[in-house]
């Protein structure tokens, strides 16, 4: 698939999932701007990418930024959000505070972006949102992202009637193998993936690439739209 003389925004492209796919655009062919807050973060990674990649940090639940970011970057081609900051902790112990820092990353990043990205979208361009498995396979302790990325699902769909002929999906990871579970120490973290490894049909977690391969499909394939495209090694069904 070429992207050659494209321009992709990745929203959370500086680690995970989003850095896999600023890779995979620019090897064929496109460019990037890659999102986040931390600014030395991203233009370090953006150095590493090289000269088809430009970053742009602000907060996705700062407003003005969003929009000012937005009108920088001018005409592109697709958007892509896979920024994330959440906190697995059961409903009793979850702080005010710590749900709305959750929204700012699922909810409000997501709302303001295609607000302020859709009119300097190609027509024939597309926005991808990653929601995840949580929807889909209640865990204690996910409540809050569950219905994060219920919502954001539902919030595809109607937007992607309003914004047409520009297409709108969701990618929904299963357990991936990135910075997200940095917050865990080696052994905790080691424990996790091998047992969600040991739970799945496919007997492995995912890597950011599988992902990535994912959103560079729905991006490329003008005739998917309004879709959830799974990607969890059957952890529904597991
Ligand atoms: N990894 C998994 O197992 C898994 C499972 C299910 C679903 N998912 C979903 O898949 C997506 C990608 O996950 P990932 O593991 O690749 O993520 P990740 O490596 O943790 O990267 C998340 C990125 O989001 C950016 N970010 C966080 N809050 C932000 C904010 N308020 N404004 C702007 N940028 C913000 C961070 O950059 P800065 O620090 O520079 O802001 C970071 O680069 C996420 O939506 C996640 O919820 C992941």
């Amino acid at each position: 698939m070429s992207f050659e003389g494209k321009k992709v925004v990745i929203l959370g492209g500086g680690s995970g999932m989003g850095l896999a796919l600023a890779k995979k655009v620019i090897s064929s062919g496109g460019k990037v701007v890659i999102g986040g807050r931390n600014a030395a973060k991203l233009g370090n990674v953006a150095v590493t990418l090289g000269d088809s990649a430009s970053y742009k940090a602000f907060d996705l639940g700062d407003e003005a930024a969003v929009r000012s970011a937005f009108e920088a970057i001018g005409p592109f081609d697709h958007l892509v959000t896979t920024a994330a900051e959440l906190t697995f902790a059961p409903v009793a112990d979850l702080s005010t505070e710590q749900v709305q820092s959750m929204l700012v990353s699922k909810f409000w990043g997501p709302f303001y972006a295609s607000k302020y990205a859709a009119p300097h979208i190609a027509k024939n361009g597309s926005i991808t949102f990653f929601s995840g498995l949580a929807a889909y396979r209640p865990a204690p302790g996910a409540s809050i992202v569950a219905a994060l990325n219920a919502a954001l699902e539902g919030f595809a769909m109607t937007l992607a009637l309003e914004i047409k002929p520009v297409r709108v999906n969701v990618v929904s990871p299963g357990v991936v193998d990135t910075p997200t579970w940095d917050f865990l120490s080696n052994d905790d973290r080691r424990g996790l993936l091998e047992s969600v490894a040991d739970s799945l049909p496919v007997g492995r977690v995912g890597q950011a690439d599988d992902l990535a391969d994912a959103a560079l499909s729905l991006m490329g394939n003008g005739f998917i739209n309004g879709t959830v495209l799974h990607v969890d090694g059957g952890g529904r069904i597991a």
